[in-house]
């Protein structure tokens, strides 16, 4: 089943007489992942030319085409107006071919002094420091709602649990409080994540820079960066970032997880806790009494998924050679598959929590079972009547 695609590559077909064969295109081509990158990519190009207009290698006119072209190509894919070449090997690729077909051979000059594999090192740091900076609002709006909540039952007395088991009484308050702080953690290495990929390795080229008169620290700033990387192989291979950011995003679904359970478990009839509303809840088709909390279940589910990312990458970066391989081209499509998930799992448990109406009823009644103040006697015993404590918990627990 050897076909081969219908025309030479333009970009690098310089020096072959034939096109990749069509499953050669197949394996190779990111376009239809990496397109999700095309504003990213637009702005680094924007940057670039204007740049190499400020050390003279480009013509200030040449700037203007270059720059105009790019903005209404960013125009026309934002109206989502299919301007790309569907055959296209990747974003980068398929937008410099639309800006070419603009604005003519000069579209041609956009690529000096750059590489693919800056460019593409470029636009994944700037997606995903905006994803980062999503999540982070999203998981303070879960703490928010959080506070709101605790703010209401400082006075709800509840059984605290170790080991599941009623130990001492507590208020939601505590509990609820707890979650804002593994969430302000969360948020820390988010931010963390954020503010150590924040270098821009764009000048690196390929991997040694380049001969062009470059003002690197132009383009990071143009860019947002605080600054341009220090080392151009770095600046093309590394993807620790992504790595960081994964764990981050694994170590989150974590803490999404146990505040599910939390849920599943006070829903259920047997506790009774908390009401779950009918826009968060799902019925049976066969068992007409139950309202189920599929959503918390999901979440619950979702660390698998997240660490499947994380794994999927430290997989693909184990053992690579310095400097750009393809392997790297495989990072986007595991990073964007787990940030969709945790901002979808953030935003469902925000809305689903703020929608919970608790039952300080049902936890009261819960608190007077089991014992829960077994350990303020043996203290009382301790600090009024000077008892040693081991033996007000024998005299306690008899
Ligand atoms: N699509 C590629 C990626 O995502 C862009 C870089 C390609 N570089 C190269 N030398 N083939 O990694």
């Amino acid at each position: 089943m050897s076909t081969t695609a219908s025309s030479a590559n333009e970009m690098w077909g310089g020096r072959f007489a034939a096109s990749p064969d069509a499953l050669m295109a197949a394996i190779n081509q990111s376009l239809p992942v990496d397109r999700r990158m095309y504003r990213e990519d637009i702005a680094g190009s924007i940057a670039h030319a204007t740049m190499l207009g400020t050390t003279g290698v480009l013509a200030a006119e040449e700037v203007t085409a270059i720059v105009e072209g790019l903005q209404d190509i960013r125009t026309a894919l934002d109206n989502g107006e299919s301007i790309l070449d569907p055959a296209a090997e990747d974003i980068h690729m398929a937008i410099e071919a639309a800006l070419t077909q603009r604005i003519g051979a000069v579209g041609g000059k956009l690529h000096t002094a750059r590489s693919r594999n800056d460019q593409v090192a470029t636009d994944f740091r700037m997606w995903m420091r905006e994803a980062l900076a999503e999540l982070e609002a999203m998981v303070q709006r879960l703490q928010s709602v959080l506070l709101d909540h605790a703010e209401a039952h400082c006075h709800t007395v509840m059984p605290g649990f170790t080991h599941l088991q009623v130990a001492q009484p507590i208020s939601l308050a505590h509990h609820l409080l707890a979650y804002v702080a593994v969430l302000g953690r969360d948020h820390g290495r988010l931010c963390d994540a954020r503010t150590r990929l924040n270098e821009s390795p764009l000048g690196s080229a390929a991997l040694a820079g380049t001969p062009y008169p470059i003002d690197r620290h132009e383009t990071a700033s143009l860019l947002g960066f605080a600054r341009p990387c220090a080392n151009a192989m770095d600046g093309v291979s590394a993807r620790d970032f992504a790595l960081e950011a994964l764990a981050a995003l694994t170590i989150l679904a974590t803490t999404l997880s146990r505040l599910a359970e939390e849920i599943v478990i006070w829903s259920t009839p047997r506790f009774g806790f908390v009401v779950l509303p009918d826009q968060w809840s799902t019925g049976s088709s066969i068992m007409p009494q139950k309202r189920n909390p599929d959503a918390a279940e999901l979440i619950r589910a979702k660390p698998g998924g997240a660490l499947g990312g994380f794994a999927t990458l430290v997989t693909m970066l184990k053992g690579l050679p310095m400097a750009y391989s393809k392997d790297l081209q495989e990072d986007k499509a595991t990073a964007f598959r787990a940030f969709d998930d945790s901002m979808l799992c953030v935003s469902v448990m925000a809305e689903m929590v703020a929608a919970l109406s608790f039952n300080p009823e049902a936890m009261r009644i819960a608190v007077e079972q089991g014992f829960p103040t077994a350990t303020d006697l043996a203290d009382h015993l301790v600090s009024v009547h000077g008892v040693p404590f081991r033996e007000a918990h024998a005299i306690t627990g008899r």
